[in-house]
């Protein structure tokens, strides 16, 4: 299965990985796919699967190709790619670092901690809403819906559409049908449109403003451009927080004696987030090589597509010792949970502190709690690792 090896790549670098179905990312994917990734360096394997491309496993050789936009490009410059996109996160410097501006103020640590206030709330009507039952699927009933909801709170859009928007975004990351995910995709388009033409004229603060105020190369941003940025701004942290927010219940809930560290002394809550996304960093992204050449010792052809699995990035034991170790009290966990270089996630600040609110909630209200599985849980690949289902139970007061 899977294309054949081109001439250029040596049979040492090929490594079969299928970056959605491998057996490895069913159960446990760190530990699996740590325990079986090639380790020859550079950390660069190329895989047959999914029409043929790289992996970039290892941290050092991830954050040097990341920096280095003039090979590496985010441009949708792969063989099918259909046009130039407008996205920011599908574009390079200069035009990446304009777009990236108009967005930049909503997303700096100053914005972010005016959103403390409503991200506490939410997750205390989030977590008072189960706690009497004592039980609840993590993942259905709070991961997935916190961040749409902060998602419509930054927009200032009304919540009454949000069980809509839950469905379109749930079969557009998840679908299998290709038409499927086309059709959610429109629709959640057409849903941010509407709220730009309603604001346009009676701008306010908040994100979606914020976005119609911005200029490229001096003039106001066209539809395609208007689009592009709302629907990255709403995707962009949805199934990114939830996944990982499930993972790390999933590990405090297997854990307990983690979890009674944070109970213990909430100060540690910070470090805790930090240390948990990088044994479980969830997001993996591409580039493509912008020319033919000779990097690292290996040879890239114009066009292919570079895959970077951040997912093991901060698990690099030439970064980090006994990475798979958690540690709370560790200086520093280095990581690249959120990428890296110039396209370095602009919500990280936000992730962090949703993340980070919602743990200080939930350790005041359900002070312990077991994972009601039997045996392991599963797990699925992708560009966006998440557990399938994380059963919570606690004593219900
Ligand atoms: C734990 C949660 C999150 C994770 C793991 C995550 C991960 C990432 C990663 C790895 C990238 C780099 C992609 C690349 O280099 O091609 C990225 C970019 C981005 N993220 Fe996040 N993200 C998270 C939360 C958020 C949130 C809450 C938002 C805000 C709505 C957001 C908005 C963005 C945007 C707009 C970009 C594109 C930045 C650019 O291209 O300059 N992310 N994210």
């Amino acid at each position: 299965m899977g294309v054949q090896v081109p001439e250029h790549v040596p049979a040492h670098l090929v490594f079969d990985f299928d970056i959605y179905l491998s057996p490895l990312l069913m159960k446990d994917p760190y530990r699996s796919v740590m325990a079986n990734l090639p380790k020859r360096e550079p950390r660069i394997f190329w895989t047959p699967r999914n029409g043929g491309h790289w992996v970039v496993s290892g941290a050092l050789e991830a954050l040097e190709m990341l920096r280095d936009t003039e090979r590496f490009s985010s441009e949708a410059i792969f063989p099918g790619a259909r046009k130039p996109s407008t996205l920011p996160n599908q574009s390079d410097p200069p035009a990446h670092t304009e777009y990236r501006a108009i967005i930049a103020p909503a997303f700096t640590p100053r914005a972010v901690k005016t959103m403390e206030d409503y991200l506490r709330k939410l997750s205390q009507e989030m977590i008072a809403a189960i706690q009497p039952a004592g039980r609840c699927e993590f993942i259905s009933e709070i991961a997935r819906e916190f961040p749409v909801s902060v998602f419509l709170a930054m927009a200032d859009a009304p919540t009454e559409h949000r069980a809509q928007l839950l469905d379109w975004t749930e079969i557009s990351v998840r679908s299998p049908d290709p038409a499927e995910r086309e059709a959610a995709n429109t629709r959640l388009g057409r849903y941010v449109l509407k709220i730009f033409e309603e604001r346009r004229g009676h701008e306010g603060t908040d994100l979606l403003s914020t976005v119609l105020r911005g200029r490229f190369q001096g003039r106001p941003l066209n539809e395609d451009e208007l689009l592009g940025l709302g629907l990255l701004l709403f995707l962009g942290g949805l199934d990114t927080v939830a996944s990982t927010l499930s993972f790390i219940m999933l590990f405090l809930g297997g854990n307990p004696g983690y979890y009674q560290q944070l109970v213990d002394d909430p100060s540690l809550i910070p470090a805790a987030v930090e240390e948990l996304v990088r044994t479980h960093s969830v997001a993996s992204f591409s580039r493509g090589a912008r020319h033919d050449m000779e990097y690292m010792g290996l040879q890239f052809k114009q066009g292919e597509r570079i895959f970077f699995m951040s997912q093991v990035h901060g698990l690099d034991e030439r970064k980090v010792d006994d990475p798979l170790r958690v540690d709370f009290r560790r200086e520093i966990s280095p990581h690249l949970g959120f990428g890296g270089g110039p396209h370095r996630c602009i919500g990280s600040h936000l992730a962090r502190t949703e993340i980070r609110i919602f743990l200080e909630e939930w350790i005041l209200r359900i002070p312990a709690f077991t994972i009601d599985l039997e045996g392991e849980a599963e797990t699925r690949g992708g560009t966006v690792w998440s557990p399938v289902r994380v059963p919570l139970t606690w004593q219900a007061r």
